[in-house]
């Protein structure tokens, strides 16, 4: 049966490395919006009043990334399902994508809210680095990247950036929890461990699917 997920969590929560992982066993696409727009910028179709935003640690407008989910869920891959790692994280978009699959007969299974401490999120985010050349995602302190890799730092990785995301995140979920709460699909995890304990709760919520 096809399973549809969406990750929520602030910046550095583990969104991306838990999504990985729960997309390799259970194959379906990882749908990151935060990854399509980085992908926009570095092929330079990315207009630069959003490139700015994402600079900032500010969102990007909600019709820019609803169009963008509109147009990756149609495609084949996402037949047996599909991940949203990221979006929706306004209240406009999630109604956005409830309008969405309703029109094609369709609901989200979960949305999975990975929950961590502000005092270890600033931590995750800042030392993160990440393979340029295969997309792995490293930690300086809790998985160190292998001599030799090609590192990238996100811009948006600085600590005063990340600051601004985690403030941005904090105002965006004051509506998005109580929304899905109130639908009776939220599972919140706990995000504080290491990654495997982390996976292990995620995999038992999963496993609770009605
Ligand atoms: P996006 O790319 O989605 O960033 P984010 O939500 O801020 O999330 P992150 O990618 O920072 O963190 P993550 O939770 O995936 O953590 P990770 O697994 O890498 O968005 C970027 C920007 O795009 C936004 O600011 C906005 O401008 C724009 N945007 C995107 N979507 C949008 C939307 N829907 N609407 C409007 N604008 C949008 O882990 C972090 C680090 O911690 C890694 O180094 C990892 O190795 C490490 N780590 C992970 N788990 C553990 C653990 N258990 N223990 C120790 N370390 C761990």
């Amino acid at each position: 049966m096809p399973m549809r997920l969406v990750f929520v969590g602030p910046p550095g929560a583990g969104k991306g490395t838990q999504a990985k992982i729960v997309c390799a066993a259970q194959g379906i696409p990882q749908i990151s919006t935060g990854d399509m727009l980085r992908a926009a910028k570095a092929e330079g179709r990315l207009p630069a009043e959003l490139a700015r935003a994402m600079a900032a640690g500010a969102l990007v407008p909600d019709d820019v990334v609803i169009a963008l989910i509109d147009e990756r869920t149609h495609e084949s891959d996402c037949d047996p399902g599909f991940l949203l790692d990221g979006f929706p994280r306004t209240l406009p978009q999630a109604r956005a994508l409830d309008a969405m699959l309703a029109s094609r007969s369709l609901e989200l299974d979960y949305v999975l809210s990975i929950e961590v401490p502000p005092e270890l999120l600033l931590e995750r985010a800042v030392l993160r680095r990440a393979d340029k050349r295969t997309g792995h995602i490293y930690h300086l302190k809790y998985s160190p990247p292998p001599p030799g890799a090609d590192l990238e730092h996100r811009p948006d990785d600085r600590e005063d950036v990340v600051q601004k995301r985690l403030d941005t995140y904090a105002a965006m979920t004051a509506e998005l929890l109580p929304y899905y709460e109130g639908l009776g699909i939220l599972k919140r995890i706990d995000g504080v461990g290491t990654v495997s304990e982390v996976t292990a709760r995620v995999f038992q919520a999963l496993e609770e699917r009605k």
